[in-house]
């Protein structure tokens, strides 16, 4: 009786759904203990895999050759841990460890925020830096401006937790001076170029962006919590311009240009990590917030998951509604271009999420900007509001499912019986490539585990917001005077730190004027209240001179005019 009643339920279902759901399931049960146990592992001091690493870093991976990766990124150690902060706090796992680890990876990161390192100082752009060694000292590279945004989302989310359970003194003194060194760099620097999350591209970058959006509202809400209250205007002033900013990235070809900086498709994994991340249920489908189950965002996935299919060999012959392997964009030439779990893990994210809130609200709205997507599953749907009592409804929930549970059964096709995940899966045979134990493929594991679970993360404020783009992000006129002599064919120029001084670029440096020789000058609008660091540069056709170390800086007033008079350096 009870197997022709399971058998009756089996012939209801397509062959391939049935076959991917249970394949979700079984993963899912058998992958989210060894993920948790992955992650921990290459965590420090005690981590398995992590030795060497200083008491709450978390290294990248334990692989030191082809690629070295025994290092500790800004922005995977916050993903982390903030997985481990949900875990924690959302219940799902209350093992005291867990806090232990928690408390651990706060001290680091007090540590690490003081390093002065090629970005800076403490106030003067250091935590832009994204690297270091696992022994927290500096590695030398180049500002990527999401770090401070997840770090002190994730502290944040601890603090509101601690808050709840009347732990409000270690918020306030050990938590908050950490949060405000991150937020203030934040908004202080989010107008500025950034390397994006892969590190290859140096312009604005969605995913960027749209972290540091979410950091300042989670920030200015506790800020008014903590009663520091002469933060929060600014706080919110800036989340605004970043509101408006988010939005123009939109390409109405059907997805959110990941960088600005040109040369791709603009067609990027970063684009779907910024929704999951950013996920918010309180806001529903909302469009502005890019929510996982808004219209733009579904279609942006479609258009970022269709890019894959005819790339990889491993992806042929599956159809259009079917789930496939995908990776971080699909010009990628790193180790030849593969699939990443993160990225696969992501979609399947994207997914569970849109299900959480479509469950929750009794609805699922089909707009003219997300008919593509919805006709994956139904050719004849059309526009409108679908109601749960309809049969629309229910055969969509299925099919979204089902295509989501495949994405979770792609990544299990090609996880070894050890459960140990790697960055990539090589595109053409399927084997791991790249570094072996990702800590953040764990962490995308799990988190797509808890999605699929119906976990929901706590809300970040994204509810009833509305775009208030009147007025642009300040700007100040500086006048740059500098005392230089020289010869008859030599010209001097500028350049520095911001867009506005060509991003340190010689050959697009911007020319002075010699009209009071030998003082050059030239008057440049250049972001309020910044740090900027500068040189000046002298030219004579194809020579250039640049003037000594160390560089000049300035940090520009909140409005006005300003004057610097320097002397070259020789
Ligand atoms: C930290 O680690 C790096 C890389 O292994 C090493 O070069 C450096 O000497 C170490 N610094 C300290 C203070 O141990
Ligand atoms: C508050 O939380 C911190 C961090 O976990 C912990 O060390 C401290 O004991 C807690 N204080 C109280 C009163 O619970
Ligand atoms: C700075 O903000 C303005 C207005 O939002 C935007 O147009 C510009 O592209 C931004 N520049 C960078 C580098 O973020
Ligand atoms: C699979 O392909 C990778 C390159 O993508 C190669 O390094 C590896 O040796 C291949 N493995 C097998 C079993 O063919």
């Amino acid at each position: 009786m009870l197997l022709s009643a399971v058998l009756s339920v089996c012939v209801l279902l397509a062959p391939s759904a049935w076959a991917q759901s249970s394949v979700a399931n079984a993963y899912a049960a058998s992958e989210s203990p060894l993920a948790l146990a992955g992650m921990l592992a290459n965590i420090g001091p005690s981590g398995s895999l992590s030795s060497g690493a200083d008491s709450g870093v978390v290294i990248a991976s334990p692989s030191t050759v082809n690629p070295d990766y025994l290092f500790t990124w800004t922005r995977d150690s916050a993903l982390v841990f903030q997985t481990i902060v949900n875990q924690y706090t959302l219940g799902i796992d209350t093992d005291a460890d867990l806090r232990t680890e928690i408390d651990n990876y706060v001290a680091a990161q007090a540590i690490l925020q003081q390093i002065t390192d090629p970005s800076g100082t403490l106030t003067t752009g250091g935590l832009g830096e994204p690297k270091f060694y696992i022994n927290l000292t500096q590695f030398v590279g180049r500002p990527q401006r999401d770090g401070p945004a997840l770090r002190s989302s994730t502290l944040i989310s601890w603090a509101n937790y601690l808050i709840s359970e009347g732990n409000t003194s270690y918020v306030t003194d050990t938590l908050w001076p950490i949060i405000e060194n991150d937020l203030g760099y934040v908004a202080q620097n989010w107008n500025l170029s950034t390397f994006d999350l892969w590190e290859e591209l140096y312009s604005s970058s969605f995913w960027t962006t749209v972290v540091q959006h979410k950091s300042l509202r989670l920030g200015a809400t506790l800020a008014q919590t903590l009663g520091q209250t002469s933060l929060v205007s600014n706080y919110e002033t800036q989340a605004d311009f970043l509101l408006c900013f988010i939005q123009s990235y939109w390409n109405t070809a059907g997805f959110m240009t990941a960088n600005t900086a040109g040369g791709r498709s603009g067609i990027d994994a970063n684009s779907v990590l910024a929704s999951i991340h950013t996920f918010d249920a309180t806001a529903g489908c909302d469009a502005l917030t890019f929510q996982p189950c808004s219209d733009v965002a579904l279609l942006n996935m479609m258009t970022y998951v269709d890019a894959f299919r005819s790339i990889y060999e491993l992806n042929d012959g599956f159809a259009p509604n079917e789930a496939v392997l995908t990776g971080r964009y699909p010009e990628d030439v790193y180790m030849d271009g593969n699939p990443w779990y993160i990225t696969t893990f992501a979609v399947a994210e994207q997914l569970y999420d849109s299900l959480i809130v479509w469950k929750s609200q009794k609805s699922i709205e089909v707009t003219e900007t997300s008919l593509p997507f919805f006709q994956l599953f139904d050719s004849s749907i059309t526009a409108g509001t679908y109601a749960s009592s309809t049969s629309t409804f229910t055969s969509l929930i299925d099919d979204v499912q089902t295509y989501a549970d495949g994405f979770v059964a792609a990544a299990a096709n090609y996880t070894p019986s050890s459960g140990s995940l790697s960055e990539q899966i090589s595109k053409t045979n399927g084997s791991q490539v790249s570094a072996v134990d990702l800590t953040w493929s764990y962490a995308a594991a799990l988190t797509a585990f808890n999605a699929r679970a119906g976990i929901v993360p706590a809300s970040w404020g994204a509810a009833g917001l509305s775009l208030e783009c009147t007025g642009a992000p300040s700007t100040v006129s500086v006048t740059f005077n500098v005392m230089a002599t020289t010869v008859f064919g030599q010209n001097i120029f500028i350049c520095g730190s911001v867009n506005a001084l060509q991003n340190w670029d010689p050959d697009t440096a911007l020319a002075l004027s010699a009209a009071d020789y030998p003082t050059w000058s030239v008057t440049v609008e250049v972001p309020a209240s910044t740090t900027i660091q500068y040189k000046y540069v002298n030219i004579d056709g194809s020579t250039i001179i640049w003037e000594a170390d160390p560089n000049m800086e300035i940090t520009t007033p909140a409005s006005g005019s300003f004057t610097v008079n320097d002397v070259w350096q020789s």
